[in-house]
């Protein structure tokens, strides 16, 4: 048994980790505890791979022809311990700008393809690997190559995701105003931890002053701020994470994101900390701990009028959501990715970029789209995705389900409903169904039960063999109810 300071923060604690243990038992969660982010579907790791003529011969473009744009770019000072992407560390200043000329190019051959001479975007987003790790020249001149292909008249939101070091002291400062200027409204700013001896243990390249220092910049400038931590990590304890979240909620910023550390690569790199693991077990939280830490930060952030918008990311305002993910996951609409490991989510298909340098210049100079990867989804796998998306995020309507897949959610998936609906993870009305607080505190398990056991992220014996096994009722129309 956990044992905890009392605190009005560690108050459910106990009740939520004994809900946990029930849930394990009827077969919801994977007995070793471990997690797998849902965030697609099928899942990123999971695609098989396809071609860009295939992905694109039978697309038609929406009709209002505009997308939501993601830009990658994959360069970083040095390797963070939890780090799972693919990225080129150190200064590198040739190989940013041959990256930046291939990203250029790759959306010209995109914007050909397609029959566009500028893409009309919805929203867009820039992310890394550090997109703001490049000289201020680079910076410019890559806020320029996205300025002369995008259409941002009826862009809603810009946002860069970015760590705190490249935002300080005076090139830091030139920076931010640059990306003012050419419209960036919103920064996502990797803070991880605010404790130093976590930060040192992620081998982050900062302390907490100079993260402080990056915020109040921010703001300074005007950006919509939004922070991202990871919980469960190395050496965490309970009461260090506490502390963490509840200087957090002072700092003023509109939205605080949350991630449990991932050992596991969800892509083709896999990143230092699962031998981290592995070589220094006792550091490790427990599953228990870690779930503890997940719940006392939202009692934290809660207290202090953050609420969960879209799934583990907290903000005061509803309308201070990332456009970028809600239009992915809630609107389902169509958004185009750009860059090493960027992907493509084309309504019914998928598409997903090659995670390798090379073979992403050669393609590039090839004048052929770097993606390899991908899936153009049958009815059934568009039925699971129509609901999986907008579940674990946030709800699904039933009219816009209908829309989407020709379907009412009434004639599918009724065992698993019913089974979710009895054991207190979903609830349901005439207009949509949606996750109680429990279903949310594991939505990620709880949209893996819309899976296809081909594209289940544990095999069945990974589960207790209960009525919430995800490998039960897995048929989109059709089959018995559980109880
Ligand atoms: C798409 S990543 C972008 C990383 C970005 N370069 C940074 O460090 O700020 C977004 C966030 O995912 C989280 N993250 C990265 N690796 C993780 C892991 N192994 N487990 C959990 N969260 C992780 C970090 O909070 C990171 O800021
Ligand atoms: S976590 Fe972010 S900053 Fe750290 S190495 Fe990975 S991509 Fe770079």
């Amino acid at each position: 048994m956990l044992a905890l300071k009392t605190s009005p923060y560690t108050e459910n604690i106990p009740a939520r980790l004994a809900e946990y243990e029930k849930l394990q038992s009827l077969g919801l969660i994977v007995r070793s505890g471990d997690f797998f982010p849902s965030v697609h579907y099928p899942p990123i790791t999971m695609y098989p791979p396809l071609t860009p003529e295939e992905l694109l011969a039978t697309y038609t473009p929406p009709a209002d022809h505009r997308f939501d744009i993601y830009a990658h770019v994959p360069f970083c000072r040095q390797r963070c311990l939890f780090c799972h992407y693919p990225v080129q560390l150190g200064e590198r200043s040739a190989e940013k700008d041959r990256y930046l000329a291939a990203l250029a190019q790759e959306m010209d051959i995109y914007m050909e393809r397609l029959g566009y001479e500028r893409l009309k975007a919805r929203s867009i987003l820039v992310g890394g690997g550090t997109p703001t790790y490049l000289a201020l020249d680079q910076l410019e001149h890559f806020l320029q190559i996205l300025d002369r292909r995008l259409d941002r008249s009826e862009c809603t939101q810009y946002n860069y995701d970015v760590d705190p070091v490249t935002l300080i002291g005076t090139e830091g400062n030139e920076r931010l105003k640059m990306m003012r200027d050419y419209g960036v409204d919103r920064l996502t700013i990797g803070i991880q931890s605010l404790n130093p001896a976590t930060l040192k243990l992620m081998n982050r390249h900062h302390g907490p002053e100079q993260a402080l220092e990056a915020i109040a910049d921010a703001r300074k400038f005007g950006f919509q701020v939004n922070i991202e931590f990871i919980f469960g990590y190395l050496g965490q304890t309970l009461e260090d994470w506490i502390a963490v979240i509840e200087q957090a909620v002072g700092l003023g910023v509109e939205e605080i994101q949350l991630y449990r550390l991932k050992f596991e690569a969800y892509g083709d790199f896999q990143g230092p900390i699962k031998y981290q693991r592995e070589h220094h077990p006792e550091a490790v939280p427990t599953v228990a701990e870690t779930l503890a830490m997940k719940q006392a930060a939202i009692n934290i952030l809660n207290a202090h009028g953050y609420r969960e918008n879209l799934r583990r990311v907290f903000s005061k305002k509803p309308e201070h959501y990332s456009h970028y993910a809600d239009n992915q996951c809630c609107g389902l609409l169509d958004q185009l990715g750009f860059g090493l490991t960027a992907f493509s989510s084309l309504r019914d298909r998928f598409g997903l970029n090659t995670q390798d340098f090379a073979e992403y210049y050669q393609r590039i100079a090839d004048r052929r789209l770097p993606l390899n990867r991908g899936l153009i989804r049958t009815e059934e796998e568009q039925i699971r995705w129509a609901i999986i998306l907008p579940l674990k995020n946030r709800r699904v309507w039933k009219n816009y389900f209908r829309q989407v897949t020709g379907y009412a959610l009434d004639e599918v998936f009724q065992p698993k409903i019913h089974a979710l609906k009895t054991h207190g993870l979903i609830t349901e009305d005439e207009t949509k169904i949606e996750l109680t607080p429990l279903g949310a505190f594991f939505a990620d398990e709880v949209a893996q039960q819309f899976h296809h056991p081909d594209y289940m992220p544990f095999p069945r014996f990974a589960y207790n063999d209960g009525p919430l096994n995800p490998y039960n009722n897995t048929e989109v129309f059709g089959g018995n109810y559980a109880g």
